[in-house]
């Protein structure tokens, strides 16, 4: 009898359990993972993984990857009964590379495929590409978590959270915070602190209202969401419908994970539990800490030492002495000790000295370890000011390659200023071929090849890298010639160090004077127009042998300024008389050189707009598209013959042509304004 029992009372448990699963397995409607544990029913995309303790990992440090995760069952949303009300709630926790310094984002998605394939990573945290953004065949919604301002979608902040239906264009965002339930204050929240945070997404089909509502693990959800915007998605959801996450990192990076998910379609999504969710791993979770810990530490050894070696070691160890920092850890690869680079130039001997840019003096060295030939630029700067963001910009532009650019290698910090170091191009720049009597001068083959080659530099940096980069201060004596006398550009990116940190308001114009674009002073604005306007005063540099602006042997105020000369022989119908004279016997390809100063004139309009791009440029100079004839009537070029411009002159003739033997006309303004 007892036997009989327990074998039905087995058996009805048996019955219960399976139906459970039965009604689980029938229903996709609804799910809650307080952590992912046995991949629940997740697939995963990209660098995306689930850790053994069920913590769900979107993207790690690497940059420009991608990381998804979607239910693997599609949903219903069918529109002719009116059932797209839905309801969603998930944890998520964002570690940036660096304190504050990380990206790109995450975003919950609701899509109608899983094939993301295509989709970029970076600013597009893996939805769409170039061509796909926007599109309303797209049918994607995505609330997106994003802690990168990309002025290209009008972000409004660093740190914002958005609603974006088929677009990264946000239709509606606000910066992270919530509103306490007790006095309904706003309280900022910092989505890179490194800890959990909780979002919920509720849509309420009858009132088409979608609201986003944000909080910390540690408070219950708050009453007032942080955006609550009238949205229809009946134009944009279609019936089968995936969910899920997608996230990316560009050329900063952050460890992105959910730690649990919630949703339903048939009703308010259940709150996560938090206690079950898994914990974030341990090392990287917090910095500050451990760091502080590491200084003191660092700082007792340092103290031992220095007493135990005594004062021959202090001065020894004060001539070598960096400024390192804790969230420079990151970037150790790029990092050379200054006592390599003192050995590396012989101590930065007046011997080892290679020239003197706009930006500070630049040193010829050999790397001892690797016998690498380098070049080392130091530049004085006060390191407090914008210098995390910039050495962060210098890091990514060491993976910028081309072979019309001077490689980046890495840099060194020690107190007032920094250390860049350079491939060493071995025939130094060429404002000293154009213009020095110990240089033989360059033959036409030459200097077009050389033209050629910063002009596709330069295109790389405008239009075929990952993220639009301004030169902004391009000119013949940034142009460096490696073994092959190939053109390289160098210094890019180098102004943004200067405009950093400053009072936005104030921009201060970078570059040199005969090179900035007319706007630039106005504006301050540096855009791939005014690149563009200094590429066309050195393609006039190189073509005709002479400096932008000149000062006559006596004269002060008394200047030639080339594009008006240049000019003034077209319009004349002579423009050829504008060449290089020391190009011997006029041994040039006429066609090209008539070329390269009708485009150095066009490159040199004062309307911006008037000015072709680099694409267009590459074209003309490859003749894969001709060149128009300039237009006669009122067309202006350079920066002095339009009126608008006309304040200009007046600018760098009384602040920089100070009359004064040491200087010449491609000292940067910079410098003299300093
Ligand atoms: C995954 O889905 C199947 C079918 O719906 C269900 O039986 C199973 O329990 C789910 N697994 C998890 C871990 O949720
Ligand atoms: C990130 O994850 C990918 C795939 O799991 C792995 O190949 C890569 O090494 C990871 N990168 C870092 C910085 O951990
Ligand atoms: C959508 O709802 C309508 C009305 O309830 C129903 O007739 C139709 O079969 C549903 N469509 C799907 C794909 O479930
Ligand atoms: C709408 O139709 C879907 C599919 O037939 C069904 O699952 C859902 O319960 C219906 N919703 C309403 C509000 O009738
Ligand atoms: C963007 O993605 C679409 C499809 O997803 C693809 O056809 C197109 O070639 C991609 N464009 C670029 C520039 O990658
Ligand atoms: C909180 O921010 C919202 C805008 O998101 C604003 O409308 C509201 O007035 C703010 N509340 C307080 C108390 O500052
Ligand atoms: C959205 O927020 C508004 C304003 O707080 C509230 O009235 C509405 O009920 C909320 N809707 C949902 C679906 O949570
Ligand atoms: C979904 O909503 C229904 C109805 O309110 C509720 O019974 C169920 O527990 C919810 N499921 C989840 C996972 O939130």
């Amino acid at each position: 009898m007892a036997i009989v029992l327990r074998i039905s009372l087995h058996f009805l448990i048996f019955l219960y359990v399976s139906s459970i699963s039965l009604s689980l397995a029938q229903d996709e409607n609804n799910f809650i993972y307080n952590g992912f544990h046995d991949k629940a029913n997740l697939s995963l995309d990209g660098i995306a993984e689930i850790h053994p303790n069920g913590l769900l990992q979107l993207t790690n440090l690497s940059r420009q990857e991608v990381g998804r995760a979607f239910y693997q069952f599609p949903l219903n949303f069918n529109t002719t009964n009116s059932s797209l009300s839905f309801s969603t709630n998930f944890v998520f926790a964002m570690v940036p590379e660096v304190n504050n310094l990380g990206g790109h984002g995450i975003a919950f998605i609701i899509s109608p495929s899983r094939d993301f394939s295509r989709a970029q990573a970076n600013r597009f945290l893996g939805l769409f590409n170039i061509s796909t953004n926007g599109l309303s065949t797209n049918h994607v919604l995505a609330i997106e978590l994003d802690t990168v301002q990309d002025p290209e979608f009008q972000d409004i902040a660093m740190n914002h959270v958005g609603i974006n239906v088929n677009s990264m264009k946000s239709v509606a965002s606000a910066p992270a915070m919530y509103s306490s339930n007790k006095g309904g204050e706003n309280i900022s929240l910092d989505l890179m602190s490194g800890n959990p945070m909780h979002l919920w997404i509720d849509y309420d089909e009858a009132e088409k209202l979608l609201n986003v509502t944000l909080a910390p693990t540690t408070i219950p959800k708050p009453n007032r969401p942080l955006l609550s915007t009238s949205t229809d998605l009946s134009q944009i959801l279609l019936e089968s419908m995936y969910v899920g996450f997608s996230s990316a990192t560009g050329t900063l990076a952050s460890d992105h994970y959910i730690l649990g998910w919630s949703f339903n379609k048939s009703g308010p999504s259940q709150s996560l539990d938090v206690s079950r969710l898994p914990p974030l791993p341990r090392e990287r979770k917090r910095k500050e800490k451990p760091s502080h810990m590491i200084t003191i530490a660092l700082i007792a050894a340092a103290f031992v030492w220095i007493t135990v070696t005594g004062a021959a070691y202090i001065l020894r160890r004060k001539k070598y002495e960096e400024i390192r920092e804790d969230w420079e850890e990151e970037y150790g690869p790029h990092r050379f000790s200054y006592k390599n680079l003192h050995k590396a130039t012989k101590g930065f001997k007046d011997t080892e000295l290679l020239g003197e840019g706009g930006f500070g003096k630049v040193y010829r060295g050999i790397l001892p370890s690797s016998n690498l030939q380098i070049a080392v630029k130091r530049v004085s700067h006060d390191s407090k000011q914008g210098m995390k963001e910039f050495v962060a910009e210098i890091v990514s532009m060491g993976r910028l390659r081309h072979r019309n650019l001077v490689q980046l290698l890495g840099y060194c910090r020690r107190r007032g200023e920094l250390l860049l170091v350079y491939d060493y191009m071995p025939n130094g720049s060429l404002d000293q071929f154009l213009y020095s009597n110990e240089q033989p001068t360059l033959n036409w083959v030459q200097r077009f090849r050389i033209i050629r080659g910063v002009a596709s530099g330069l295109l790389y940096l405008h239009e075929e890298w990952e993220q639009v980069v301004l030169h902004r201060d391009v000119k013949a004596s940034n142009v460096l010639l490696d073994a092959e006398l190939n053109g390289r550009l160098g210094d890019f990116g180098l102004a943004r160090l200067y405009d950093r940190g400053t009072n936005p308001q104030t921009t201060r114009v970078v570059g040199t004077v005969g090179y900035l674009a007319p706007e630039l002073t106005r504006t301050g604005r540096a855009t791939t127009c005014s690149d563009v306007f200094a590429f066309g005063a050195f393609m006039l540099e190189v073509a005709c042998g002479r400096k932008p602006i000149e000062l006559q042997a006596q004269g002060l105020a008394e200047g030639v300024i080339l594009v008006d000369w240049v000019s003034e022989c077209w319009r004349r119908g002579a423009i050829l008389d504008a060449s290089d004279p020391r190009l011997e016997g006029n041994n040039y390809v006429v066609e090209e050189m008539v070329l390269i100063l009708k485009l150095g004139l066009l490159c040199s309009h004062a309307i911006p707009a008037a000015r072709p791009s680099m694409k267009q440029v590459m074209q003309f100079l490859d003749g894969d598209a001709d060149l128009q004839e300039l237009p006669h009537d009122n067309a202006s070029f350079g920066a002095s013959t339009s009126n608008e411009a006309s304040d200009f002159m007046s600018f760098p003739f009384s602040q920089a042509y100070v009359p004064s033997s040491s200087m010449s006309s491609t000292d940067s303004i910079l410098r003299v304004g300093r």
